[in-house]
Order: structure tokens, then sequence, then C-alpha cells
């Protein structure tokens, strides 16, 4: 479970398909997982953002969107009834009420490659143990 749809993910109307979900997928590889067998959603079901001339840039979505979407991921769960559930960050950490690991975002904002590596060892730890 993510946060939100991002611009590329609104554009094309499945979650985790642009610079993120690049991120989680090579995390899922690494932790011998196969997204074609999970169930990949978001907390927040549309595209929050603010406009900077003809840019949407993201905006993380308020707690009052966070708590109006729960029913919808709960009722997702409900009906899925996965194994286990991943919360990717603390908007779906804070949806679920659980405690959430890194989301693939966070790796890309490391302002290095060491740093970038040891947040995606934390990702892909938690997903393999998930798995
Ligand atoms: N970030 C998310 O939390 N979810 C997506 O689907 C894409 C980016």
């Amino acid at each position: 479970v993510g946060e939100a749809p991002g611009y590329h993910e609104d554009k094309q109307g499945r979650p985790f398909v642009g610079p993120a979900g690049a991120v989680l997928d090579a995390a899922l590889g690494r932790a011998g997982l196969d997204r074609r067998a999970l169930y990949v959603t978001n907390a927040v079901k549309h595209f929050s953002f603010r406009e900077r001339g003809q840019a949407r840039l993201h905006k993380s979505p308020t707690r009052t969107i966070v708590e109006h979407c729960r029913w919808w991921v709960r009722r997702e769960i409900e009906l899925i009834r996965p194994d286990a559930v991943v919360a990717l960050g603390r908007t779906a950490g804070a949806a679920l009420g659980c405690t959430p690991t890194w989301h693939p975002a966070y790796v890309l904002r490391q302002p290095d490659a060491a740093a970038r590596e040891r947040a995606m060892v934390e990702l892909v730890a938690a997903l393999a143990a998930a798995r």
C-alpha cells in the first residue's frame, strides 16, 4: 500500500508506474517477489498536487483526506485477504494503523548512492519479511 497516485499513475490509472514504481519493482525483485502475484494499491485514491506553471507537483495528502479514503483501502484488504500487508511510507502507515517501511520515493530522495542503497536494503528487508 502506497500513499497516492502521482503524476504518472494519474495519467495511466495504475499504481506505481512512475519513478517510485521502478524502485518498488527493483526492491520487490531483490526481495524475491513478483509484482504480478501481488495486489498493489494506494491509501489515497486521487493525485493531490499543487500547480507551478504548467507542472503539477506532488502534495502530500492531508490527514482528513487519508481518513476519508481509509474505508476504501480497508475494504480492498477485506476483499483481497492478503497474507501480508506492507505499508510503504507514513501515509499508508497512518491509513492502516501499522508501522510502515520506507516509501520507494524516499529511496529516490537520498542524497547519494550509498544512502540510496542503505534505504533500499531496509525496504527490501521489509518486503522480504512480508514474503
Ligand atoms: N507513490 C505512491 O505512493 N503511489 C503510487 O502509486 C505512486 C507513487
